[in-house]
């Protein structure tokens, strides 16, 4: 017998995190020790039983079982661990420089149409009239002309269009944008609406069973890219809407949260082809250079997200 520790209370993690001793990737050996660590002192603190044990390996079965083309229950289940949010913030950080993230979710596009600019979204006509509009510039406020503006949102209804195939026509309320030359977007929309997350599977139940309500504060979805810079995946929130600090899937940050503002101006609505009176919604987003350091804008000219 070599004089190697044996599994016991006391020893479980540090046997089983030597057992990965020998992994040749540093990083790999780095993460898969501190995962035994922390799920064997988490076995510890809330001493798991036996049948808890099985519910998890169950929960955790049915999780992928769900998994389709079309659902990905498992990026779910993280969503409402805060786990994507967490992973999201520390790989983003900003330092106030640049236009902070938030979650893609699982209602992107990759293929949605490209559109002019002014270009009504909302295919079916229905909801509350909104002028969508903003600038994409540096962290030192140069305008960023020709950016890519990747939109979606739900109807007033609260479904994306890939939700209700049957009902919303084909790229209802999403789009790709193209920046003019002072970096400006602008289109026309409707209002978006609060909305569940998909609760009919194992994340649903885990949610009813610890009294956790499954909707998502109105929001509209960017991810805005330009050459030389580093994309932003976001949303831009509405500030009157429910939710709005008990997000299910705990996306909000307060640089991102909008006012709606209702225009009744009939000379403006014309302008702008909408019925009078309107929505506007302004949303500006900055970009970091790929060469900068994560949270460090250019020094003098230092602009923090509008
Ligand atoms: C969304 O905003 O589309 C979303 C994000 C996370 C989970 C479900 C939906
Ligand atoms: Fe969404």
């Amino acid at each position: 017998m070599s004089a190697r520790e044996l599994f016991s209370e006391e020893s479980s993690a540090e046997v089983v995190a030597a057992s990965f001793d020998g992994t040749p990737d540093p990083r790999l050996r780095r993460v898969v020790q501190s995962l035994v660590r922390h799920l064997h002192d988490f076995v510890k603190d809330v001493e798991l039983t036996e049948a808890e044990w099985e519910t998890a390996v169950d929960f955790l079965t049915r999780t992928g079982q769900i998994c389709s083309e079309t659902r990905q229950e498992f990026i779910l289940l993280s969503d409402v661990l805060g786990l994507s949010m967490l992973v999201e913030t520390v790989n983003h950080r900003t330092g106030g420089a640049s236009t902070e993230q938030t979650v893609l979710g699982p209602f992107h596009v990759a293929a949605s149409p490209a559109r002019d600019l002014g270009t009504d979204i909302a295919l079916d006509g229905k909801g509350t009239p909104c002028l969508v509009s903003g600038r994409v510039t540096g962290t030192d406020g140069t305008a960023l002309a020709g950016a890519r503006v990747d939109v979606w949102q739900t109807n007033e209804d609260g479904f994306y269009d890939v939700q209700q195939p049957d009902v919303q026509p084909p790229g209802n309320l999403r789009g790709i944008f193209t920046t003019d030359d002072d970096g400006r977007y602008w289109f026309r929309s409707v209002v978006p609406r609060y909305y569940p997350i998909p609760d009919d599977g194992p994340v649903g139940e885990l949610l009813a069973a610890t009294g956790r309500h499954p909707y998502r504060p109105a929001h509209l979805h960017f991810i805005v890219s330009a050459a030389g810079h580093r994309s932003v995946t976001t949303h831009v929130f509405v500030a009157d809407s429910p939710y709005l600090d008990s997000d299910a899937v705990f996306g909000v940050k307060e640089s991102l949260v909008r006012d709606v503002a209702e225009v009744d101006d009939p000379a403006r609505a014309e302008a702008v082809g909408l019925p009078n009176p309107f929505r506007t919604l302004t949303f500006d987003l900055t970009l970091a250079r790929e060469d900068e350091e994560p949270g460090s804008p250019t020094p003098a000219t230092a602009g923090g997200p509008s």
